[in-house]
Parts: C-alpha cells; sequence; structure tokens
C-alpha cells in the first residue's frame, strides 16, 4: 500500500494534495482553487452552459481527487439551476481523513461544507443526488482499460501531467475520451502540449490553445463539432 496523500497549501492560498505514489500534485502550486476556476469552471462550464443542451447537462470528469471541480460545479449548477449529471473516474481515492481536512473558500458557509462532505460520503458506483441540480457518479475505473466513456457534452481531463501518467495521454486513451464528447461538447484541460492537441484534432475535434491560470501559459479547449 503506499503512504496516504499529504495536504499542502498552494499560492493562492488554497490547499491541495501531494500523492506520493505519482509524485505529483493534484493542482497547480500556483493555486489550486485559481486553476480549477480558470481551467474546468471558466473555460469549460460556463462556456459550455452558453450552448443548448438537449436534458440534463453531462459532465465527466477523468480523477475526482479533492472533489474541487466537482464542488464548484455543483455551486455553479445550483446558482444557475443547470440541471446536471455529473461522472467522475478515479482508480485511487483520497481517505476520508484527508478530504475531511480540506478547505476552501467558501466553505465557511455550512451549506457550503455540508455539501463537500456529501461529495465526498456519496457511495461510490452508485447515482447520489447531492443537491437539488446535481447527481453524481463516482466510479473507480481505470480509464486505461476502458474502450467507452459515458457520452459527454463536457468534460474535464484532469488527469496528472504527461510525465508522471504518460499511458492516460496516448492517443488511444486520449481518443476514446475525444469519442465520448457528443456534438457540440467540450473538452477542458489544464495541459497544452503539442502531442495532445495534435492527438485530439486527429480524433476530429477543434482545439484550440487558451491563456492558462497563473503560472501555466496555455491550457486546451476542444470542442466537437455537429
Ligand atoms: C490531478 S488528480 C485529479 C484532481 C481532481 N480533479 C481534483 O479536483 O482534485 C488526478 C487523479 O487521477 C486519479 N488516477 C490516476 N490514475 C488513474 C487511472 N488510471 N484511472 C482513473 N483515475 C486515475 C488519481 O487518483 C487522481 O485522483
Amino acid at each position: 500500500m503506499s503512504s496516504p496523500a499529504m495536504i499542502l497549501l498552494t499560492e493562492d492560498g488554497s490547499p491541495t494534495l501531494y500523492a506520493p505514489r505519482f509524485q505529483a500534485t493534484y493542482h497547480s502550486r500556483h493555486g489550486a482553487l485559481q486553476e480549477s476556476n480558470h481551467v474546468f469552471l471558466e473555460a469549460g462550464w460556463r462556456f459550455r452552459i452558453t450552448q443548448p443542451v438537449s436534458g440534463p447537462l453531462r459532465i465527466f470528469e477523468m480523477g475526482f481527487g479533492t472533489g474541487l471541480n466537482a464542488f464548484l460545479t455543483c455551486l455553479a449548477t445550483a446558482k444557475m439551476r443547470v440541471d446536471t449529471k455529473y461522472i467522475s473516474f478515479d482508480l485511487y481515492p483520497v481517505e476520508p481523513a484527508i478530504t475531511d481536512q480540506l478547505m476552501y473558500t467558501g466553505m465557511e458557509d455550512p451549506e457550503a461544507k455540508a455539501l463537500f462532505r456529501q461529495l465526498h460520503q456519496a457511495e461510490w458506483e452508485q447515482d447520489a443526488s447531492v443537491a437539488p441540480y446535481f447527481t453524481l457518479l463516482k466510479s473507480r475505473q481505470d480509464i486505461c482499460s476502458a474502450s467507452f466513456l459515458p457520452p459527454s457534452d463536457l468534460i474535464y481531463y484532469d488527469a496528472f501531467g504527461p510525465e508522471t501518467q504518460p499511458e492516460l495521454w496516448s492517443e488511444s486513451v486520449l481518443s476514446v475520451v475525444a469519442s465520448a464528447l457528443a456534438p457540440g461538447g467540450v473538452l477542458v484541460t489544464y495541459c497544452a502540449k503539442g502531442d495532445v492537441r495534435r492527438c485530439w484534432q486527429r480524433a476530429g475535434l477543434q482545439v484550440e490553445r487558451l491563456p492558462g491560470p497563473p503560472g501555466k501559459r496555455e491550457m486546451l479547449r476542444a470542442i466537437k463539432p455537429f
């Protein structure tokens, strides 16, 4: 068994985790909250909800980790009343003893704190209605062995970086990810590597480079044409 994740503070004052198993942090050391907001919420979620969706917004996240992306999305979803089905894969869930210690801005509000706990306490492999507009399904699946992913309107590709887990950025995995996007669907990642961009272009996505969060020049956003 590998050592448990350790909490560290990032430059914007928000915590992230360090995973000894991967020798990597779960977010940018320049700011965990800033990165999640910039890459996943602003470039991903906010952009996607300006386009029409038929039925609930289906979000797939690679890597549940600290639950920060799910938490921010759930809060945003409640404000805008966007019916959402959120599916997240994580092969190595973080122990509750660690996630219980995480504290993000907004969690001074007892309701927000309770919501964060609920996201973590939700049973794995089961749909959980954690908020009026938000259903969560966490699954301990290995993305590398998935030949099919849930059809999605929005994908947060939040794997550890290609230097740490190159297998998660291989052409075969990235093309399975691309094929899960519904027409008009949007995929975002903090990674801006040329190889990754070209893989998704070969898979038929329109990929753009966008300014990254503090400390990172660029990120990627890809769209599946109709
Ligand atoms: C960068 S972290 C995710 C950060 C997370 N989105 C958050 O908001 O905290 C990457 C996650 O991928 C998970 N992971 C690593 N290898 C995996 C695999 N083969 N399949 C599924 N999940 C994996 C790790 O356990 C880790 O939680």
